[in-house]
């Protein structure tokens, strides 16, 4: 079965074909247009897709050594996203599926992220052997979740405000560091002292106003924003200038602590011996090292994806379409686009309405 995945959900412009379960093609464009702005913008994200799209999925088809009449099945993201850049994608998909004649997939965005460590590359296999915690960390979300092999999941705590993802790109932003900040951060950190300055970990042992933190599995970075705002007014720009990697290395040292204590406690308190991590701040080094160091304590495994795969990808949306397909989940022709997606705590299936 040939499955040509989409995903236009923020700044990314990815097609994606797998074959069997096999990615043959992962084809990412990201896009520079946003720099100066600091941040996505929306209409100009949705004139970029659409300026793409054509072009991309040609290339993924191309590379896969397919023509498009070989397609069987065409999954895209319907969401959470933003609204213009969502439809693009998924306007662009529905519209393909019926020239062709094939069958539609819609994904749900962060439900491909929370499988993106099973893409199979050749290696590797296609689904979660037991069941895990996953910890998601995007530029929109913070979940941590309870999944099982049979693809259902259950959300056992969320940010109570800033996404992780965004922590690191807004306090990177106070640091004068250009958007998107995290992979910045990631790289000038690895010649900085973590503990240089001991910023806040709300909702953790290390938090002196949450005194029963324990079961608690949200997670709250505004403080941790304000904290880096207020400590970086009180510094002269030369010291700041001076200690840029220390500070970096401090502020991920906060965020990353905070991740890995939660996930791990999680899993301790489900009885669940393996954990994951995904989204784009998974390919965040030093979370990769924690988690690892912290799983192998526990005696836990850790399900990660490859660094091509932690941000956005259409490879993790061909996937999930896959998966669900090869559970016997029917497809469908039409599908609107759910800029919101809720992700209230209850077990939910994978893209079962
Ligand atoms: O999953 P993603 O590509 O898009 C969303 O669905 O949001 O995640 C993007 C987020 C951004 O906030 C970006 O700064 C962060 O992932 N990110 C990183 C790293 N690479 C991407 N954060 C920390 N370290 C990285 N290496
Ligand atoms: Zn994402």
């Amino acid at each position: 079965m040939n499955i040509l995945g989409i995903e236009t959900s923020c700044d990314e412009t990815s097609g994606a074909v797998l074959c069997d379960g096999n990615v043959s093609s992962n084809v990412v464009s990201s896009q520079l247009c946003h720099t100066s702005f600091g941040g996505v913008v929306p209409e100009l994200a949705s004139r970029e897709h659409e300026r793409l799209i054509v072009s991309i999925i040609d290339t993924a088809i191309t590379e896969a050594n397919i023509t498009k009449n070989e397609l069987d099945v065409i999954a895209a993201t319907a969401g959470p996203g933003l609204i213009g850049a969502v439809m693009v994608g998924l306007c662009f998909a529905q519209g393909l599926a019926y020239a062709l004649g094939v069958p539609f997939v819609p994904v749900n965005h962060i439900e491909a992220h929370i499988f993106s460590p099973f893409i199979h590359e050749g290696s590797g296999h296609n689904a979660p052997e037991g069941a895990y915690v996953s910890l998601t960390v995007s530029g929109g979300h913070t979940l941590l979740s309870t999944v099982a092999p049979d693809l259902s999941y259950k959300v056992i705590g969320r940010t109570l405000d800033d996404a992780a993802g965004e922590a690191f790109d807004k306090t990177g932003k106070m640091l004068g560091l250009p958007y998107p900040a995290g992979p910045v951060i990631d790289k000038l950190a690895q010649k900085g002292d973590p503990t240089f300055h001991l910023f806040p970990r709300a909702l953790t042992s290390q938090s002196q106003s949450s005194k029963s933190w324990h079961g608690n599995f949200d997670f709250s970075f505004s403080g941790l924003k304000t904290s880096v705002l207020t400590w970086l007014q009180k510094q002269s720009p030369e010291f700041i200038e001076r200690h840029q990697a220390d500070i970096a290395a401090s502020i991920q040292a906060a965020i990353v602590g905070v991740l890995v204590e939660k996930s791990i406690a999680a899993a301790r308190s489900r009885n669940v011996m393996a954990v994951s991590i995904a989204g784009g701040v998974s390919a965040n080094s030093a979370l990769r090292k924690a988690m690892q160091e912290a799983c192998d304590k526990e005696g836990m495994a850790l399900h990660l994806p490859a660094v091509t795969y932690s941000t956005d990808n259409a490879a993790m949306i061909a996937t999930l379409a896959w998966l669900k397909l090869s559970r016997g989940m029917q497809a469908e022709r039409n599908y609107n686009v759910a800029p919101y997606a809720s992700f209230a705590a209850g077990t939910k299936k994978a893209g079962l309405k």
